[in-house]
């Protein structure tokens, strides 16, 4: 079964109350206005939604922990693995996609604030460990010290057999601020595995999936 085939439009809760295209024009619209924020002109396709949401636990009662969602490409693919009882936490820092989160998907717990503050965000929900931490969070665009100060957060709240996983786009591999967040992932975690291209993405992407924070 292809990823498409297993997430299609018309189960997608989220698509069915604004439209894909909606979703689509209100991602190009934030990234227009913000470039410096988005870092991508359009959202996840599906199969890369699909690749991320598959590290996502189906255990029990879990808590995910979704860093800049977006219009939702992931959240899709994500609410449609996890149990009933899960806890699923979206944080986001435009206020334009908190609000659309918010309307196409009424069972997610949308905050609107910034993945540097990940830990106080979380703590003042009463939440101390996560089950998995996913990120659609535009790397490349942030320096050296914000890009560890998340990671080491995501580190510290992911349970000792906890996940966490991101993408990056395969073009943009070779770039200094590519190769820094790599060698700051490694740095972070014991094991950082990268998925085969999504080719249906674009640009087409990859998973980086990493587990036993170092910190531990
Ligand atoms: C490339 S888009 C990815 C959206 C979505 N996950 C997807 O895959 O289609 C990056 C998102 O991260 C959000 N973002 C950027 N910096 C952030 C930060 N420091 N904290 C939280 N969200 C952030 C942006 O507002 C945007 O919605």
């Amino acid at each position: 079964m292809t990823s498409e085939e297993a997430y299609p439009a018309e189960r997608d809760p989220g698509v069915a109350r604004v439209g894909r295209r909606g979703a689509r024009r209100a991602f190009l619209a934030a990234a227009l206005r913000n470039p410096g924020q988005f870092g991508a002109l359009a959202p996840s396709s599906p199969s890369l939604a699909a690749v991320i949401a598959s590290v996502a636990p189906t255990t029990e009662a879990p808590v995910v922990v979704e860093l800049g969602p977006g219009t939702g490409a992931m959240t899709t693919a994500i609410e449609g693995r996890l149990a009933p009882g899960a806890r699923h936490l979206a944080i986001e820092l435009d206020p334009r996609m908190v609000g659309f989160l918010r309307q196409a998907h009424p069972g997610l717990e949308v905050v609107e604030g910034d993945a540097v503050k990940l830990q106080a965000l979380l703590a003042e929900r009463g939440i101390e460990q996560a089950d998995a931490v996913l990120s659609g969070l535009p790397w490349a665009l942030f320096d050296d010290a914000t890009q560890v100060s998340i990671l080491a957060q995501v580190a510290a709240v992911i349970e000792p057999d906890g996940v966490f996983a991101t993408f990056a786009y395969r073009t943009g591999m070779a770039l200094a601020a590519a190769r820094r967040f790599r060698r700051t992932l490694h740095a972070t975690f014991d094991e950082v595995v990268l998925t085969p291209t999504v080719w249906r993405n674009m640009p087409p992407a990859f998973v980086y999936v990493c587990r036993r924070p170092r910190t531990l």
